[in-house]
């Protein structure tokens, strides 16, 4: 999910929830060990969670390591913001981990501290903030390049997408080019928060494709958001987020290329419903859409068609239509014989295998499968050696799917241009 969900809403609205794991008695393995150091950059709904989706980097984080997780400091240039986090903090069951958590405007600050022997270097640096100041070469969006000036050891676990600069051309440029400075220079564990790999359900998809030996043919992902929910300005802002495929579409758009491969970007296309059409007039705005000016709303259902380098199709359906209660997600698969449909990823997971010699699904559940632990869980434990250190998002990976995400954008806004001249509908204005 994207973290554009309205605080005011009602929880119960909403599927799977961050675990609480407020009981004081909660014990797990991985909480014996060595003190884990950590710094967090950012304090939004993504890192310390919102109370209608399950996005919750520090409670991760704090369920996987117990009382060793030690965060010495939030990054975060709205200090009360951060502030209002810590102070929640006092009541979770590792509390003594943000004792001494201090809140600094940016990393260098935290750099300083640590090379006047005050502060350690960090064993994780988790990352959660705005994509509009990270995954570029420019003052304000080398977040990763100082990490890795600062503390070419540490490792980073950070949200996607992992840019969301314009133009898209530069910043997908950029952005590469950090993945070469991390892949060349840093010695630490990197992984992209691209949550829905870590499912149960995508993994079995996984393993019965390769314990098959199956080529995918075909996928097939719809991902409708309920928008009432949706109320952050910058969402709804195109020079903000870049839109609803960049920032919130990625999600599939990278399971697709999970299952498909990579994508033959020049064989793309894509049509929009925009924000000045007829059929784009939204009757239930949880916000006031008249501040934002008529060329920078974004569009609101989005529908792209590709081929996958290996021949295979694959096709995205994103749209902000429904109204109450959880997202409507879901992707179907296919391959020769074979048709996988993964449902209802922040709910009840589950898995339809429908296989030669019949034509019933099998249906796998995965109940109370969370994958934003998952992912977390792998990413601690590559940093550690524990279990499962499989990192299933990389850097290079994600650069890819954001290169994926703007192809979809650029087509879309492309067929929308042509049909303005077509219908000598002028563009929205400025
Ligand atoms: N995987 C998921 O399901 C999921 C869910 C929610 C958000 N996200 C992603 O997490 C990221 C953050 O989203 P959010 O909803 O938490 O945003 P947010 O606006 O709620 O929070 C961002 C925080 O970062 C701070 N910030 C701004 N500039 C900063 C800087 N230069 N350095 C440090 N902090 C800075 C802001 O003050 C704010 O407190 C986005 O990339 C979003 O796509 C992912």
């Amino acid at each position: 999910m994207t973290g554009v969900q309205n605080s005011q809403a009602t929880p119960e609205v909403r599927g799977l929830q961050a675990p609480t794991y407020d009981a004081p008695d909660l014990k797990l393995p991985s909480h014996e060990g060595p003190q884990f150091d950590a710094i967090m950059v950012g304090a939004g709904f993504a890192m310390f969670g919102s109370p209608e989706g399950p996005w919750n980097m520090a409670r991760r984080a704090e369920v996987k390591l117990g009382p060793r997780l030690k965060v010495h400091a939030v990054i975060d240039p709205n200090e009360p913001r951060a502030r209002a986090c810590l102070d929640e903090k006092a009541k979770v069951f590792v509390r003594d981990s943000y004792k001494d958590t201090v809140i600094l405007p940016n990393l260098a600050a935290y750099a300083d501290k640590v090379k006047a022997g005050a502060a350690p270097v960090p064993k994780a640096v988790f990352v959660a903030s705005p994509p509009q100041f990270r995954g570029g070469l420019e003052s304000h969006t080398d977040l990763e390049v100082q990490i890795n000036k600062f503390f070419p050891d540490s490792a980073i676990f950070v949200e996607k997408p992992i840019a969301t600069g314009a133009p898209w051309d530069k910043s997908v440029n950029q952005s590469k080019e950090v993945g070469a400075i991390l892949e060349k220079q840093h010695k630490g564990v990197v992984s992209v928060g691209h949550c829905l790999r870590y499912l149960k359900s995508a993994q079995l998809l996984k393993k019965i494709l390769e314990d098959n030996n199956l080529t995918v043919m075909a996928t097939f992902g719809r991902y409708i958001m309920s928008y009432e929910l949706a109320v952050k300005p910058e969402f709804w802002t195109l020079s903000k987020c870049q839109g609803p495929i960049i920032e919130n579409g990625t999600h599939l758009a990278d399971l697709c290329r999970y299952f498909g491969g990579d994508v033959d970007l020049d064989s793309l296309s894509a049509h929009a419903i925009e924000a000045d059409e007829k059929l784009g007039h939204l009757v239930k705005l949880g916000f006031d859409e008249s501040v934002i000016p008529p060329n920078e709303r974004i569009p609101r259902v989005t529908q792209a068609s590709w081929k996958f380098t290996n021949g295979a199709v694959g096709t995205l359906l994103h749209g902000l239509i429904l109204h109450d209660g959880d997202y409507a997600i879901e992707l179907e698969v296919y391959a020769d014989g074979y048709q996988f449909i993964l449902q209802d990823p922040y709910g009840e997971a589950k898995l339809l295998v429908r296989r030669p010699g019949s034509a019933e699904f099998e249906v796998i559940d995965t109940p109370n499968d969370d994958p934003y632990y998952n992912e977390m869980s792998n990413f601690i434990d590559a940093v550690e050696g524990g279990d499962d250190p499989r990192i299933l998002s990389g850097w290079d990976d994600a650069a890819k799917s954001y290169e994926f995400t703007w192809a979809i954008r650029n087509a879309s806004e492309k067929s929308s241009a042509e049909r303005r001249q077509r219908q000598g509908v002028p563009a929205p204005s400025a």
